[in-house]
């Protein structure tokens, strides 16, 4: 008996789903199950636009729900975004049908995962998205798959390529933060709206799923902590260059008896970190397993090559028949994370300083922190050109966070100060 063709609806027409029909037409047979995967029927808002692919001898659907559950196709494919409307609507339609859906979707599987996983197990239906954490880089099979006999501790990634490249502009040539997101939208890396990626929330969709997978828990996007790039200035990054580490946006999922700490936010990673030496729009993930250690997995998470290569191996999953719970655990079993409560959260922190040239600064700086019972680890006072005041520039040893805050507190009262604390946290994992 032959093997039928797999028939795929794709919904979105973008940089993705053009790639992913590129892929298609050059590699029609790619999947290891023998069989051919056809597409036969497309969606996206504007019939006439021109592509980066040819759809011209596809089915055309003004509707992606109609497309969802048309019965002319096995499999639907999400590539249109967002957490809410068409993207939501037709991936709960082909759900609800029992027809197996993979996405590319990092806001929709962030906010509605739990929901959407219990639909599609309910269904008997496969959900798949890889391609939505750090593009070709199989981040979520690992988790899904490849771990599942260990425990995970952590995971920590730079997950958005833009802050990245913002950031490593910044350092070697020396840009300060505007120039280097306009440089970057230039190049178009960047949105003309940043504000999903700079302001951390791209990475904190990308890190919810992360952590969702790793622990066995209902993706729970409410309890991430996010802070983005905007505070960073080009001082911190040389300062803290000065004092053994590099500034990344870091994406963190950290487990412990007190419950789960979600986070983004700009971080000191130190020099001979993993995620430390990754440059430019490269995304990386750092796991740590209780048994298996440190695992680092590091690639382009973006583009249309590789995030459709990623949906084309969801593809060759669901054509294989491979079923698992959409989050490691049955959706009916899944609970939120318990978070860390803000007072138990300890961490170290650098902690930056615009100081008056006069006797007796640093020794009231140090008070604050004495009084406030947390301890410095290294100490730097140095004039940078060109700059009003002396910076005073300290890193702390390990303290409940909420210390370390009442002592900025302290500082931000000295008189001597000519500017606010600039406080970033320094990597933890
Ligand atoms: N770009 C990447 O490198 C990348 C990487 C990983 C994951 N992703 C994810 O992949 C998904 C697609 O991203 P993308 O970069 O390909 O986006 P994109 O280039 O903006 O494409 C979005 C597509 O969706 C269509 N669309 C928008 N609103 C629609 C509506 N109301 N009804 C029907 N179609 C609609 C658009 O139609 P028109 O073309 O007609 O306007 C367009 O074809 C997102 O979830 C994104 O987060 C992207």
């Amino acid at each position: 008996m032959g093997k039928a063709n797999w028939r795929i609806g794709v919904a979105g027409l973008g940089t993705v789903g053009a790639g992913l029909i590129a892929l298609l037409a050059e590699r029609p047979a790619f999947s290891p199950t023998g069989r051919t995967a056809v597409v036969t029927g497309v969606s996206a808002r504007r019939r006439d636009a021109t592509r980066a692919a040819d759809v011209s001898s596809y089915p055309w659907f003004d509707d992606p729900v109609a497309l969802a559950t048309s019965p002319d196709n096995d499999l639907f494919v999400e590539l249109i975004g967002g957490a809410e409307g068409p993207a939501r609507a037709a991936v709960e339609a082909a759900l609800a049908i029992g027809k197996p859906v993979v996405t590319a979707n990092k806001a929709l599987i962030a906010t509605h995962g739990r929901a959407l996983a219990a639909l599609a197990e309910g269904a008997g239906a496969p959900l798949k998205f890889e391609a939505a954490v750090m593009g070709g880089a199989p981040a979520v099979k690992l988790l899904r798959e490849a771990l599942v006999g260990d425990e995970i501790l952590a995971v920590a990634g730079i997950l958005n390529g833009t802050c990245n490249y913002i950031l490593t502009r910044m350092e070697a040539a020396g840009l300060g933060f505007a120039e280097a997101l306009a440089e970057a939208q230039a190049l178009g890396y960047a949105e003309a709206d940043p504000t999903m990626d700079v302001g951390g929330h791209d990475a904190a969709h990308k890190i919810t799923i992360l952590a969702a997978l790793a622990f066995g828990a209902a993706p729970t996007l409410e309890a991430a902590e996010v802070e983005g790039l905007a505070g960073v200035e080009l001082i911190d990054i040389r300062l803290a260059r000065d004092l053994g580490y590099r500034i990344k946006l870091i994406a963190s999922a950290q487990r412990s008896g007190a419950g789960v700490t979600v986070r983004v936010h700009p971080a000191l990673t130190p020099l001979d970190h993993p995620l430390a030496g990754v440059d430019g729009v490269l995304n990386a993930l750092m796991i740590e397993g209780r048994r298996t250690g440190r695992i680092v997995l590091q690639g382009a998470g973006a583009g249309a090559g590789p995030t459709a290569s990623a949906v084309a191996a969801d593809i060759a999953d669901v054509m294989a028949a491979a079923a698992r719970p959409v989050f490691q655990v049955p959706a009916g079993a899944l609970e939120p994370f318990a978070p860390v409560p803000a007072t138990a959260s300890t961490g170290r922190a650098y902690v930056r300083l615009l100081a008056l040239d006069q006797p007796g600064v640093i020794a009231s700086v140090t008070e604050t922190l004495a009084e406030a019972g947390v301890s410095i680890d290294s100490f730097l006072q140095k004039a940078v050109a060109g700059a009003q005041g002396v910076p005073i520039v300290l890193t702390t040893h390990t303290a409940p966070e909420a210390r370390i805050a009442a002592a900025v507190a302290a500082m931000s009262a000295l008189p001597t100060l000519i500017a606010p604390p600039r406080v970033i946290r320094i990597a933890r994992i």
